[in-house]
């Protein structure tokens, strides 16, 4: 184990610690990880087994210059394996922003029963039959014009209490549904008692995030549940590439060929990053069940939606419709026992009436809803975030939409959300909000609450039926919604 002295300028976060003599300041929480492997943060990524066989790829965060890691473990066969980590590629001009990390890739061989990287355990595999899920979402400190979180302060912003009570329930797989990346502004003058250390958006990018603010955002708060499980990640619209998609696509795009998606650019002498980049629709299949007499083939279907307009339709849900196509032909060609949809923007999902003071719908997200229409058939679930609340919504003849953003970024009001008469892509009159989308029925069930925390999801005695029950940051259950037959009810 070799510590080094030379600290990266991006650790300089909020907190000094002395180790063999050197006094450096670290990101909160990084310290231990640090001295122990010289990974600023490892876990497992789930991937598509276009990617590795496995599944599951192995990724350490590390100072800029350290040199990767090797991953090394053995399998269930009593090999031992010793493999080299390959660099991700960085964008060029990703610059200081990014200049003070490297991130370190490879793919965990099919039968490993231990993997480390450096001196760090990191989850192996997953088991034969999945029976327990975490799902969270919506994460990161906000920090922007309007809003600003105490992120220094658990119960303001308790993501690493999340964390660590995720990680107590002991999933066998961990789902995360996009929006990492929060601290989007310099922490205002009037707030310093909130947000002083927070690590400022880079100058010399067109960009709102930066290795220091994933780091503190959530490579260390998140540390926890990594060393708990492997971890599907979804992009949320926080990592478009103005925002928060180049640290996005660096630490937790699982794909080899989507690393350099949000490169900036110099078209006429400014720099500029991609927008409306869609990453190609992917997807992962697994064995659930209680039981091996219940074990069937679980599809997840996971969709971009970091782009498009929540409160109406416009000529991006075409764009965005190729890729609910893509997921849908998936799940027609393979026919597993069940398929969900993982998708940031909800399809199905409630504002509050408050945020409406003049009318209007309340149902997001638009252009999602218009871009999946007639494509939802064979899915049992979706899944989503982006609104920061847990929301269940059922709309006659589609599956039920389930909404988990409540993982930690400053939730919505908690009042609010009455059962609207009438469906998504309609006004509250019931005529079309777009003549490009047909409206749907109104709900037959909605429930929300609104307080931090995440889901664990078993699976019913029987295929195609779960529980999901909902912990508070605490780990307290306060709700459990039962899904059977492509509906929702919470209670
Ligand atoms: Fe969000
Ligand atoms: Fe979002």
């Amino acid at each position: 184990m070799v510590f080094r002295r030379s600290v990266p300028a991006l650790l300089i976060v909020s907190l000094t610690c002395s180790v063999a003599g050197a006094t450096m300041a670290v990101a909160p929480g990084a310290m231990a990880a640090y001295v122990a492997t010289s990974s600023l943060a490892a876990f497992t990524l789930v991937a598509p087994t276009s990617e590795v066989p496995s599944g599951l790829l192995a990724r350490a965060v590390i100072a800029a210059g350290a040199g990767c890691p090797v991953l090394q473990g053995s399998t269930e066969a009593g090999t031992d394996f010793t493999l080299p980590m390959n660099l991700r590629p960085k964008p060029a001009l990703a610059g200081a922003a990014y200049a003070a990390v490297e991130v370190c890739e490879r793919g965990i061989p099919a039968g490993a029963s231990t993997a480390m990287v450096g001196s760090r355990v990191i989850p192996a595999s997953l088991p034969s039959r999945i029976d327990r899920i975490a799902l969270t979402g919506d994460s990161g400190c906000q920090v922007n014009s309007s809003v600003v979180q105490d992120c220094s302060n658990l119960s303001s912003w308790p993501l690493a209490r999340i964390s660590r009570n995720i990680a107590k329930n002991a999933p066998d797989v961990i789902i995360n549904l996009g929006d990492y990346l929060y601290r989007e502004s310099v922490c205002p003058p009037n707030d310093q008692n909130l947000c002083a250390s927070s690590p400022p958006p880079p100058g010399n990018l067109p960009v709102s995030g930066s290795a220091a603010s994933w780091i503190a955002d959530a490579l260390t708060p998140m540390q926890p549940a990594f060393d708990a499980a492997p971890i599907l990640m979804v992009r949320g619209n926080h990592e478009s590439c103005a925002r928060g998609g180049i640290g996005f696509f660096l630490f937790f795009s699982p794909q080899r060929s989507t690393a350099l998606q949000c490169a900036p650019s110099i078209v006429g002498g400014v720099v500029v990053v991609p927008s409306n980049d869609i990453t190609p629709t992917w997807h992962v299949t697994w064995q659930v069940g209680t039981s091996d007499a219940d074990s069937h083939s679980l599809t997840l279907e996971v969709v971009d939606s970091a782009y498009g307009q929540d409160g109406s339709v416009g000529a991006f849900a075409a764009a965005q419709r190729t890729s609910y196509v893509a997921a849908e032909n998936h799940v027609a060609k393979s026919q597993p026992d069940e398929a969900w949809l993982l998708t940031h923007r909800p399809i199905f999902g409630m504002l509050p009436t408050q945020f409406f003071p003049n009318g209007g719908s309340v149902w997001s997200s638009a252009d999602q809803a218009a871009a999946s229409q007639g494509l939802l058939g064979r899915y049992g679930l979706i899944l989503s975030s982006h609104l920061h609340v847990a929301q269940a919504v059922n709309i006659p003849g589609q599956p039920g939409q389930i909404v988990l953003g409540n993982g930690a970024t400053q939730l919505y009001p908690t009042t609010g959300y009455p059962t609207p008469t009438y469906g998504p892509l309609s006004q509250p009159d019931g005529s079309a909000l777009s003549p490009l989308a047909t409206p749907y029925p109104a709900p037959t069930g909605t429930w929300t609450d609104v307080r931090f925390g995440y889901a664990i999801a078993t699976p019913g005695k029987g295929s195609k039926s779960w529980s999901f029950e909902h912990q508070d940051d605490r780990g307290r259950i306060f709700a459990e919604c039962a899904v059977a037959r492509r509906a929702v009810n919470c209670q």
